[in-house]
């Protein structure tokens, strides 16, 4: 491949000196804009056994905006502290300027750069240093038809950029896909932090995203009101943080002893943070699980006490409170405090931090069974 093309070029340039500069710049893994091929090659291209090649001149495609996640605002420790420069392929970005609407084919790269200097003569400000790794989200619902949205994600390292990888694994969808799903603004892309995109969305589409948003949130509050029966709380005019006020008093009663329930504290499956766990479900949720069902009925109520060191520190919940939409059909819940529900740590339908992970279990739920 790489040898045909320097062979086109040879004979497309006239002069040899030409031609061993552009050899050498072939000779870099990434080039100075994000690799050296000519732009009209844009991919996504896949190995035999199905990786996908790190795509080439992505510093040429369509700029779509940056996000930054710096360490100091995320308790001194993000995950990615780097600035997120994001761009996508030009072909699927003119399709999207038309339709508002992703193609098979799309490819979204997201390179992150390193923060640097944090004075100029300019100000004081976050400015940027050196390429430091790179991620591709690809969407072919042919290719990728068991992944929601037929979108598969892909990482080529968190490195600098001279040791990029040339290939990547698609990763399992819980580790990605279940996140984007739930909290993207359009088809699974972040278009709400990509004011590139926004402007490109045609206004009748950004017009029904806002009010498919509106309405989903009315029917969440509706959702969320009727879930409450479940626990037991009144059920008026219920709001997001009233409603996890009331799940904590509502935990701090002991009611849900009286579900069936694990006998004993065990040790968390799940690798993280939990330490010792016991989990108790209520008659509707059990009933579903011991059914099979592959959906769990509205109303269904897990309740996780979390232990460390041998100490009941608190407690996380999952409650079904709508039909057919995945973890977002859920309100997720965990409180690291028995005291008072000042911070808990998530409270929401679809909340992301949990429902990635649990996508994994049937219909979202982890534990196999509650005798
Ligand atoms: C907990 C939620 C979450 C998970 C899990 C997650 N992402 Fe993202 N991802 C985001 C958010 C939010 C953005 C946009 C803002 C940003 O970049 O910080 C984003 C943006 C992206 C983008 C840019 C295009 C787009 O869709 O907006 C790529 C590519 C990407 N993520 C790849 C991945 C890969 C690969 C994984 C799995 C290893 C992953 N993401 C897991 C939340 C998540
Ligand atoms: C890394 C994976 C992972 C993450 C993230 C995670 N959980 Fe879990 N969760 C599990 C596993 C595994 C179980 C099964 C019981 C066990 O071994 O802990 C479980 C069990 C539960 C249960 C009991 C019902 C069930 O599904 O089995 C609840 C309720 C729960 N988790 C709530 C949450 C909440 C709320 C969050 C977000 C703050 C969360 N979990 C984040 C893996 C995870």
């Amino acid at each position: 491949m790489m040898k045909s093309r320097l062979i086109l070029l040879a004979v497309a340039v006239a002069g040899i000196g030409t031609y061993v500069a552009m050899a050498q710049e072939e000779a870099k893994p990434a080039g100075e804009v994000g690799g050296a091929k000519p732009f009209n090659n844009y991919g996504p291209h896949f190995t035999e056994d199905g990786e996908v090649l790190r795509p080439e001149g992505w510093r040429r495609w369509v700029y779509v905006g940056t996000p930054l996640t710096p360490d100091e605002l995320n308790g001194g420790e993000a995950n990615f502290r780097e600035f997120h420069n994001t761009y996508i392929d030009p072909p699927s970005f003119d399709v999207f300027l038309q339709t508002g609407e992703f193609p098979n084919g799309t490819q979204l790269v997201k390179e992150m750069v390193l923060v640097g200097d944090t004075e100029a003569s300019s100000g004081n400000g976050y400015f940027m240093g050196d390429f430091y790794g790179l991620e591709l989200a690809v969407k072919d619902t042919e290719r990728f038809k068991d992944e929601p949205g037929g979108w598969a994600y892909f990482s080529f390292g968190h490195t600098d950029f001279e040791h990029y990888a040339k290939t990547a694994k698609a990763f399992p969808s819980e580790s990605c896909n279940s996140c984007h799903e739930s909290s993207a603004d359009t088809d699974f892309v972040f278009t709400q932090y990509y004011p590139v995109l926004r402007a490109a969305m045609p206004k009748h589409k950004a017009e029904a995203g806002t009010a498919a948003k509106a309405e989903r949130a009315k029917m969440d509050a509706e959702a969320l009101k009727a879930a409450m029966g479940a626990v037991g709380g009144k059920s008026e005019g219920v709001k997001h943080d009233e409603y996890s006020d009331k799940l904590f008093a509502w935990l701090k009663t002991g009611a849900y002893k009286k579900y069936k329930g694990e006998s004993k504290v065990h040790e968390s499956a799940a690798a993280s943070s939990h330490g010792d766990v016991r989990i108790f479900v209520n008659d509707k949720l059990h009933a579903s699980m011991q059914a099979g069902n592959s959906e769990h009925p509205v109303g269904s109520v897990a309740v996780k006490e979390l232990y460390k060191d041998g100490s009941f520190i608190g407690w996380a919940t999952a409650v079904k409170a709508k039909q057919g939409e995945k973890g977002h059909g859920w309100h997720w819940y965990e409180n690291l405090n028995t005291e008072n529900n000042d911070s808990p740590v998530v409270a929401g339908l679809g909340e992301s931090k949990c429902a990635g992970c649990h996508s994994a279990g049937k219909d979202y739920i982890r534990v196999k069974k509650i005798e």
